[in-house]
């Protein structure tokens, strides 16, 4: 649970639209007059910077478990620096990424036990889940951005992808509760933008926080 604010999470595959979604859905929260914080994995602190350009910079070699770990520590510092304050406020906060892609890259993609990668985020979050998280429901094969300019981890190709996709998808089924899918195949920014508004303001009502 999100201690008092509420802590909404976007995650699918690369290329599947998260940013573009999530600043939609912050700027009509905040039109609202919510108090909102948008931010995102990994990256968002002064250590999340340094962290993302050692993890994503093409050409490196991590370890797996390293790299679980480097996306941990840019966790633990973010969890710790900017969401539980801000949910100590009583903000909402919409964060693209979070432990789900580390259950679906470090472990559907990479292959790293999903118990192990379950206990150090336990340990990296202090057991802070999302009260929602919305995932955007898009094959890989339709968003993988082939021409496009890949960072290391967009890099690993189709078949990464498509296990990444796998994982995502039995995490939605296995936690119906958190997750709603939203699907983006074929449809405009804006219908998607309507279904995530719908599912946001329903969910704070639930909560008791009426815009
Ligand atoms: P992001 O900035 O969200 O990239 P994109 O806009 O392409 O979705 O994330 C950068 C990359 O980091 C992306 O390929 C997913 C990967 N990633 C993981 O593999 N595990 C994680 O836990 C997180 C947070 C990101």
């Amino acid at each position: 649970m999100g201690a008092d604010g509420m802590f909404i999470t976007f995650e699918g595959p690369d290329g599947c639209g998260k940013t573009t979604q999530a600043r939609l859905l912050v700027r009509f929260l905040k039109e609202r007059g919510a108090s909102v914080v948008h931010t995102f994995e990994p990256g968002a602190t002064g250590l999340g910077r340094e962290l993302r350009r050692l993890l994503l910079e093409p050409g490196r070699h991590l370890s797996p478990v390293a790299e679980l770990l480097l996306l941990a520590a840019d966790r633990a510092q973010h969890v710790d620096e900017v969401i539980r304050p801000a949910l100590k406020q009583g903000a909402v906060v919409v964060c693209e990424r979070y432990v789900d892609s580390s259950i679906a890259y470090q472990g559907g993609g990479l292959g790293l036990a999903e118990e192990d990668i379950r206990r150090v985020n336990d340990v990296a979050t202090g057991g802070l889940s999302p009260d929602l998280t919305i995932l955007l429901d898009l094959d890989p094969a339709g968003s993988f951005r082939k021409g496009a300019v890949q960072d290391r981890i967009e890099g690993r190709g189709l078949e990464f992808q498509r296990r990444v996709w796998e994982a995502y998808r039995r995490l939605a089924l296995d936690e119906p509760a958190r997750f709603v899918s939203v699907k983006v195949e074929g449809r405009g920014v804006d219908a998607v933008q309507a279904d995530i508004r719908r599912i946001v303001m329903d969910r704070l009502a639930k909560r008791g926080m009426v815009l």
